[in-house]
């Protein structure tokens, strides 16, 4: 199969990139590297041992897109492409709207105008905004509390209205949890510009000294040590949720929404508790105030995705953490090493 990785130089795009090529299909990878390198696709050639078509290109250049679904045969797109901020998204919202929306509005133009209708939409438990009815799943009321959340429930939404116009459409809509951990072989995973705004990395720059101490946001939340609790999902599991969402996608027809996590919460402390296990190391952190737009608690129930894709996420936390701090110190700086190589090589 043939498959249009939109995003595909991200953090999950680089992964399931990896697992698409490994399970034989051929890949075409869209990516504007506005929060990417390029060095992340090397190393996806670098894992597999196999060669792909990259387009450097905007999802919101309708030309690019033409060109793209004029030069391959595309039997389906995964959508990863999107700005993915949080506080970024309430301060640039238009900004938010435009890409993301926009993106997708010209992406699902073109698919049709080339008569491809098979896609995979990377959501996010996001959409269940401040639900406090734990575990979330699908058929639960949606909502969101920021413009990217919102940005996310809107392309939902717009995914179901071009099906009901057309039933040839076959959507899945993945609504991940909380993506951590990287790839067994170190070479890939969670570059993020700046300071992190995830608990993960956050955690795995304090490990490697690169920041003095984890703020953990209240520790006065109804769980067991206060602190907020997640359901984190390794990124190669999730990867493998992409191929098993496209195997369904493939042979029906209809949009639907699944949820893509462990269903197992874990607070912040125990997050702590686990890196500190993985790396050998121990973690400073102190205890401020909650940040603002946090909710309690959020863990999947993910029996739909079970029952009809049959995935099931295979790792578990010590797995997250060893394969996050692997990453971490053998890349330091992310995939900036080899950018300084290069530039030493070209003079
Ligand atoms: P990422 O930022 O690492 O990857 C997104 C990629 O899309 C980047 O490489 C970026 O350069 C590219 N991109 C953005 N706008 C583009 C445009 N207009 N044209 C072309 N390329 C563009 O993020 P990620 O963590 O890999 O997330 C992938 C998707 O999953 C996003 O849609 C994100 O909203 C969603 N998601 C992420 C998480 C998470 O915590 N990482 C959770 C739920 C959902
Ligand atoms: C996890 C827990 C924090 C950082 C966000 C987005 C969501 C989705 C995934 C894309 C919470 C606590 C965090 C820190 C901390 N993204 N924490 N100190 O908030 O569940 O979800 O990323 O769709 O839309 O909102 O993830 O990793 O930021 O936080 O104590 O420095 O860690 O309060 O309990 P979150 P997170």
């Amino acid at each position: 199969m043939s498959i249009l990785v939109t995003g595909g130089a991200g953090y999950i795009g680089s992964h399931t990139c990896v697992e698409l090529l490994n399970a034989g299909n051929e890949i075409i990878v869209l990516d504007n590297l506005s929060n990417s390198k390029p060095e992340a696709l090397d190393r996806i050639k670098e894992i597999t041992g196999k060669d792909f078509e990259f387009y450097q290109a905007d999802l919101l250049n309708k030309n690019e897109l033409m060109t793209i679904f004029s030069e391959n045969k595309i039997d389906a797109v995964i959508h990863f492409a999107g700005l993915k901020a949080v506080g970024e998204s309430v301060s640039i919202p238009l900004h938010y709207y435009h890409n993301n929306i926009t993106g997708t509005l010209i992406l699902c133009e073109v698919m049709e105008k080339f008569g491809v209708y098979n896609l995979v939409f990377s959501s996010s438990a996001t959409v269940y905004g401040l639900q406090q009815c734990v575990p979330l799943h699908e058929e639960l009321p949606t909502g969101a509390t920021n413009p990217y959340g919102r940005t996310k429930l809107m392309i939902e939404e717009i995914l179901r209205d071009v099906h009901v116009a057309n039933n040839k459409w076959s959507i899945a809509l993945l609504r991940y949890f909380n993506p951590v951990g990287a790839h067994s072989s170190g070479r890939i995973g969670e570059d993020p510009n700046g300071i992190p705004n995830n608990l993960v990395p956050y955690i795995t720059q304090v490990t490697v000294g690169k920041l003095p101490k984890l703020k953990v946001f209240g520790n006065d939340y109804p769980t067991e040590d206060g602190t907020g609790v997640r359901d984190y999902i390794h990124v190669v599991d999730l990867a493998a949720g992409h191929l098993m969402a496209l195997e369904k996608v493939m042979d029906s027809q209809g949009v639907n929404a699944y949820n893509l996590g462990t269903g197992i919460g874990y607070s912040v402390l125990e997050m702590i508790d686990a890196f500190e296990r993985a790396s050998g190391n121990s973690i400073p952190y102190e205890i401020i105030d909650r940040r603002p737009g946090d909710i309690g608690v959020s863990y999947a129930d993910s029996s739909k995705a079970k029952q009809e894709l049959n995935w099931v996420a295979q790792k578990g936390i010590d797995d997250m953490c060893r394969d996050s701090w692997r990453w971490q110190i053998n890349n330091p700086n992310g995939y900036e090493k080899d950018q300084v190589k290069r530039k030493i090589s070209v003079t």
